[in-house]
């Protein structure tokens, strides 16, 4: 397939392509394409003011077609007897770890597609796109296969895991027995995003695949441009440093948004994540298109006591206090002291000591915009609301925000444009107006030494008092 790009003259950076075949024929993208040839165009990757986008040709292989998987799958793989065909596979089987090829083996997953991909140094599926059944708009993924010949291309059912990804056996047994009677016999547990996985289901068995799934108490959803599940850290679960309930969050975020994560509505994908403290273990500033992260505004507290205790068991807290990214800590030998001004509450020395821990005042921080993929590529976040309150159980001022950023996001982005890239072409000042959102200093992107944010005790004072 011949693809037809724009890039930047520098440094290459492609802005615009398009298929070939779609360009000769459509008018629109003509147009555009005539327009951006000769528009003053700023790089985004180098920044540079150009004139005229350089044009290039380039040759690209076909996405394959998507096609329901029309039979069942494949009978299981002989195991262990007689020489097989997936020399490359057995490889892989080799050396004291658990292998993903030993688990693969004992079900009707198509193995020789994988002996292929290795064989060609290529995966041999592709994205077949998002499908859907009567009342089930969300959930049923398409993976298009290459050599169809060997495997037609698999559906893959989605279901969400209970919070705290905690499972009664019970419900993992029900889960087991889907997937052995709909599926390859796998189940693909907390893909990316905390999800389940059933993998190869038949066309005609996805109906009785989600019926059974709810039956076991589970809900089926999170694909195309909903919102999506939401990952939550273990927090209160198990976790000393936690902020903020993260997993009462999760549950009331699917109390409040279960039909935005079933029916897709929005201009693209919209992924929730959700953290305890600023350690930020989901990694949901990058993650995340709206990243929910537990921070605290009164200074780190300090236990002198056990402080003491530390610092005779070979505690190094001159070593603590050099690493403190702002400076902020002072340590003569046997009094620590912490400037609340300069502190910008990363956690480094909660970290490292036991004797100093978060202070309080606590709720969460909104930031919207993380994403890897999209027209400007990866993108770090940017702080929406440096603080909101976190009130169990609804969190209703914390989702309720949440639902303004993607109302402004559905009513405003292009189809297609990741909510990072809507806010990089708008501007976070004119997104901040649309949201409703003061502009306040926490929010600068750049210049930037890290992710964090503070406060001085003047603006601390005056936004409690506000509160009150
Ligand atoms: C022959 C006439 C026109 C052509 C070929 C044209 C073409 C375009 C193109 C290619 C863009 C996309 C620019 C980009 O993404 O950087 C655009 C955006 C826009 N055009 Fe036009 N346009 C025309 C007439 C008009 C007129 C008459 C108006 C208003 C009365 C208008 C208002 C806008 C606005 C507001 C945008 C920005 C939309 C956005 O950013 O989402 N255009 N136009
Ligand atoms: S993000 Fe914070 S609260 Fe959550 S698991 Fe990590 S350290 Fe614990
Ligand atoms: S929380 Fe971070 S900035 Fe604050 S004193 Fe500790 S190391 Fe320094």
């Amino acid at each position: 397939m011949l693809i037809v790009q724009l890039a930047c003259p520098k440094c290459g950076f492609v802005i615009e392509q398009y298929r070939a075949d779609q360009l000769e024929t459509d008018a629109q993208k003509q147009k555009r394409y005539q327009y951006l040839r000769k528009k003053q165009t700023l790089c985004p990757s180098c920044l540079t003011q150009t004139s005229k986008l350089e044009e290039r040709r380039v040759e690209v292989e076909a996405a394959p077609e998507a096609e329901l998987l029309a039979e069942g799958p494949s009978e299981a793989a002989p195991v262990g007897e007689g020489p097989t065909a997936t020399p490359l596979c057995d490889e892989l089987e080799r050396g004291p770890w658990p292998s993903h090829v030993t688990e693969l083996k004992q079900t009707r997953y198509h193995l020789q597609m994988y002996e292929e991909g290795l064989r060609q140094k290529k995966t041999q599926w592709g994205f077949g796109g998002y499908t859907s059944i009567p009342g089930v708009a969300s959930g049923i993924l398409m993976r298009a296969s290459a050599r169809p010949d060997i495997a037609k291309g698999a559906n893959l059912v989605r279901a969400f895991c209970p919070s705290g990804t905690f499972y009664s056996t019970k419900t993992l047994r029900a889960l087991c027995d889907v997937a052995d009677r709909h599926g390859y016999g796998i189940l693909h547990l907390h893909a990316t995003t905390c999800d389940i996985e059933v993998l190869g289901v038949p066309k005609e068995e996805l109906r009785a695949t989600v019926d059974e799934l709810v039956a076991a108490g589970l809900d089926v959803g999170s694909t195309g441009d909903a919102y999506r599940n939401c990952q939550e850290c273990i927090g209160p679960l198990r976790c000393e440093m936690v902020l903020v309930d993260s997993v009462a969050m999760r549950q009331a975020y699917f109390t409040r948004f279960l039909d935005d994560v079933q029916y897709p509505r929005f201009p693209h994908k919209i992924k929730f994540k959700l953290s305890g403290c600023p350690n930020d273990c989901t990694r949901s500033q990058q993650k995340g298109d709206l990243a929910i992260v537990g921070v605290f505004r009164d200074p780190p507290t300090i236990n002198e006591a056990r402080l003491d205790g530390w610092v005779r068991n070979g505690g190094d807290m001159a070593h603590i206090a050099r690493m403190c990214p702002t400076r902020a800590m002072e340590w003569d030998g046997r009094r620590l002291t912490i400037d609340a001004e300069a502190c910008v509450r990363c956690m480094y020395c909660i970290n490292k000591c036991p004797a100093i821990r978060p202070g309080g005042d606590r709720g969460v921080a909104v930031l919207a915009g993380g994403k890897m993929r999209g027209k400007y590529g990866p993108l770090q976040p940017v702080v929406i609301a440096p603080f909101v309150p976190a009130i169990p159980p609804d969190f209703k001022e914390v989702f309720d925000l949440c639902a303004k950023i993607t109302d402004v996001y559905d009513e405003h982005a292009r189809r297609k444009e990741r909510l990072g890239d809507f806010i990089y072409r708008t501007g976070i000042d004119e997104f901040c107006r649309l949201v409703g959102v003061p502009a306040t200093a926490q929010q600068m992107t750049a210049p930037r030494v890290n992710p964090f944010y503070h406060w001085t005790p003047e603006e601390l004072q005056a936004s409690r008092k506000e509160g009150e």
